[in-house]
């Protein structure tokens, strides 16, 4: 899990660069392949989170397609971070784009630390050894690993007897160079003088006719030196197409579920389970299999999450029992409450202590008080419900008329019979009563008992006179 911002005392200050605007074509999507989501965030989100962490200030975000929805969520998701946007208009390469973030850094002297959009996996730790692993100010370290398959990644290749010699692109290389599994993770930590004089050498011969940022390995190691630092696979995978997005989506879903665990969660399944990046979870908490926490959702300690439920930007109190099938959306629930089975939470639903929610129950934008109960096949909009107040089963409130919303004010202590229509608006005043089956369309005061349905008529002997007319032959 993220570690702390880390303040970098004595050393030169440590600029990074994230290279976020390619279109990523093999994703084979219209959305830019930065802005697919990992656990509830824009995948360039992640580079970008753990390069601040790492102590980068500014952060320049290298974008190009969909340039203006990667900088606005960008933003949104680290408001007050020290972030910049460049812009490379055509995308003509690694190199090419990390130029394009020139201007941005004009002034800054220190190293410079340069991730792609695409590797969400990365940690904190692992950026913070490829800057330590330099050898010199002005070396280069960059970061490799050993894949079973390297394909499509570019290989590396050594100098017998000495260090990184360069990178060759897998379009570039020989059957040769292919059979190498050492490939570039794609993270590199260069010296800002260096970087900006030796990229402008960088030219386009290759297969590609692009400008790669590779070509940087191979001129540092003839100059400064180059340090290559092997870092996990697991965290360095890129993501290129789908299913690349799908393996770091569980890679990172596996390490959300390993902090709750570390703080005491229980996971009944955590290979089933789904949470987004920023969940709070309190210990104590059982987590029933196939449960998704989604956006700024928190949970109490000591609480059952139902199997299947959907939280999402839910807060949830302490020692809350919820049974399984329940979707919340921007609802609040407070402590020791009970909702489920199939509960539909809907924003602005809001529940106090104890309260009971049951099955096939939906609220909007409705609070109840303390300790009450709405149990069973219930529609509450736009409903102020005071405590101690039970809602029969089959109660709806009429809260639109076509074309507004209505309130409807239920006071503490009043008893809802089952199957009452509440026209609204209406109130229904403390410790009122009302009749099963009523359809109400006036408040009803303080004490009353409210009837609003017609009154009974039983007809005696009805369904003999009935009989006796059908052999007759007469009536029906
Ligand atoms: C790149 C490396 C390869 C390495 C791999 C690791 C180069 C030439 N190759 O290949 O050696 O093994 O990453 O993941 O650098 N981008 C821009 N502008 C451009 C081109 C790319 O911003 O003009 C961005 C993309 O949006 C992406 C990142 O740079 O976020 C990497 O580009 P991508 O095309 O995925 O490079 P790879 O082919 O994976
Ligand atoms: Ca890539």
């Amino acid at each position: 899990m993220p570690t702390k911002s880390k303040k970098r005392k004595g050393s030169a200050p440590l600029a990074a660069i994230v290279l976020a605007a390619g279109k990523g074509t093999r994703m084979k999507t219209r959305r830019a392949k930065v802005l697919h989501r990992v656990c509830g965030r824009p995948m360039v989100y992640f580079p970008v989170k753990r390069a601040l962490e790492a102590g980068a200030d500014p952060v320049v975000v290298v974008v190009g397609h969909q340039a203006d929805e990667v900088e606005a969520e960008l933003r949104a998701a680290l408001p007050d971070a020290p972030l910049r946007f460049a812009r490379q208009e055509r995308q003509l390469g690694t190199a090419h784009a990390v130029l394009a973030a020139k201007g941005c850094l004009r002034g800054h002297t220190g190293p410079v630390m340069i991730l792609s959009g695409d590797t969400p996996l990365l940690t904190t730790h692992t950026l913070a050894s490829v800057v330590d692993a330099r050898t010199s100010p002005q070396s280069l370290a960059f970061a490799t690993m050993d894949l079973e398959n390297p394909e499509g990644y570019g290989r590396v290749v050594h100098a017998p007897g000495k260090g990184p010699a360069l990178i060759v692109e897998e379009k570039d290389a020989t059957p040769e160079e292919r059979q190498i599994r050492e490939v570039n993770a794609g993270l590199y930590v260069a010296d800002s003088g260096f970087l900006w004089s030796t990229l402008a050498r960088v030219d386009a011969k290759n297969a590609q006719r692009e400008f790669y940022l590779t070509d940087l390995v191979a001129l540092a190691a003839d100059g400064p030196g180059a340090v290559a630092v092997r870092v996990s696979p697991v965290e360095a995978q890129g993501v290129n197409d789908q299913e690349d997005l799908s393996l770091a989506v569980r890679a990172m879903t596996r390490r959300i579920a390993a902090s709750l665990m570390e703080s005491g969660v229980t996971l009944e399944d955590p290979e089933r389970f789904d949470a987004d990046e920023g969940v709070v979870v309190g210990p104590d908490t059982i987590i029933e299999p196939c449960v998704r926490l989604r956006g700024a959702t928190r949970i109490g300690s000591g609480c059952v999450i139902g199997q299947g439920a959907i939280l999402s930007d839910t807060t949830v109190g302490d020692g809350v029992e919820i049974l399984p099938y329940c979707h919340f959306d921007r609802a609040r629930i407070g402590d020791r409450c009970r909702v489920g089975p199939f509960s539909r939470l809907r924003p602005e639903a809001s529940l106090a202590e104890e309260v009971h929610v049951g099955n096939f129950v939906e609220l909007k934008k409705t609070s109840m008080g303390k300790r009450s109960k709405a149990g069973h096949l219930t529609y509450l909009g736009d409903a102020t419900v005071g405590a101690d107040v039970n809602v029969g089963c089959g109660t709806i409130t009429c809260n639109y008329d076509g074309e507004r919303k209505h309130p409807t004010v239920i006071g503490d202590g009043v008893f809802v019979g089952s199957d009452s229509i509440l026209v609204a608006p209406i109130s229904i005043g403390k410790g009122a009563y009302v009749a099963a089956g009523s359809t109400l369309t006036e408040s009803v005061p303080a004490g009353a008992l409210a009837l609003g349905r017609s009154r009974q008529v039983n007809k005696a002997g009805w369904a003999r006179k009935r009989a006796s007319s059908k052999i007759s032959g007469k009536g029906h």
